[in-house]
């Protein structure tokens, strides 16, 4: 019998417009595909139970950018292993993680097992979130999901209405600048050699043409107007600063461009009080 499973193997890759129905289904596979890979080169820095909201190290337990959550119900989209959520919960706060991949939330469940927490976890795709409207005080996500959809405002439209009037959705996202760079932590990766504003996904394809891997590009002035146009108010926006000492590199980020460049962009906003 032939094989007729399709062949995942890596056959291109580069900026390139494809549907955005093949971009968006992609990042469930490649997550599934990749959880454990992905763990086991970023794990130790993530910590088990941490709220990590970027290469920088910033963490929420010094930076506390979702302001008081004491009493509050917080959703977590895009989480991946849940390591926001099981911080939340053992510092007492009613939090949920959801994610589209089965495979991260396996790994989550993992963790649980290795560190006798249960952290409620809820396979979702932050497009479409499986609650009531109005629910969630809180709703925040480190470089989840809005990165890996071509249509990042069904994931503001979907956060809007779980949250109640009032509400905070706070997120992290590769700094939009670093779009004009190459993805490349040394020297090379100081020159821009593209334009920021070509809003072409970087996408990794098979031979057949499928795609395996998305990711999209908002400007600043992009991620701003989904948050607007959504019906938040703009609370700020953090570009957290590479720390002196801090030695890491994770993929592009690391000390040579993180002295020169920023590497994340955090935006908070809240839902108008009714
Ligand atoms: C870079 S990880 C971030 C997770 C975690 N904060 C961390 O730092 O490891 C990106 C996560 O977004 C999830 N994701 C991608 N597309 C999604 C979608 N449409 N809805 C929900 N989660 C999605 C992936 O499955 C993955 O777990």
């Amino acid at each position: 019998m032939p094989d007729e499973s399709p062949d995942d193997a890596l056959a291109a890759a580069g900026y390139r417009e494809v549907p955005d129905t093949q971009g968006g289904r992609a990042a469930r596979g490649w997550w599934d595909a990749n959880a454990q890979d992905y763990l086991d080169e970023h794990g130790d820095f993530l910590g088990p139970a941490d709220l990590l909201w970027c290469p920088e190290g910033l963490r929420e337990s010094q930076a506390r950018l979702l302001g008081d959550v004491r009493g509050a119900r917080v959703l977590e989209v895009g989480a991946g292993a849940a390591q926001g959520t099981r911080w939340l919960r053992g510092e007492g706060v009613d939090a949920v993680a959801t994610d589209v991949s089965g495979g991260m939330l396996a790994a989550a469940a993992r963790l649980d097992a290795a560190t006798g927490t249960r952290t409620p976890l809820v396979q979702a795709d932050a497009r479409a979130l499986p609650f009531a409207d109005a629910c969630f005080d809180v709703v925040f996500t480190a470089f989840g999901a809005l990165p890996f959809v071509p249509d990042p405002d069904r994931v503001h439209a979907e956060v809007a209405r779980v949250l109640r009037p009032g509400g905070r959705w706070v997120f992290s996202v590769t700094h939009p600048v670093r779009w004009a760079f190459p993805d490349d932590p040394g020297p090379a990766g100081l020159t821009a050699t593209r334009s920021y504003f070509d809003r072409r996904p970087y996408v990794e394809q098979a031979a057949d043409g499928h795609v395996l891997y998305a990711e999209y590009h908002r400007t600043v002035a992009d991620h701003v107007a989904d948050v607007v146009t959504a019906g938040f108010v703009l609370d700020g926006l953090v570009e957290p600063e590479w720390p002196a000492g801090h030695d890491r590199v994770w993929g592009g980020w690391g000390p040579v461009r993180g002295a020169r460049l920023p590497g994340t962009l955090v935006v908070r906003a809240h839902r108008p009080p009714s």
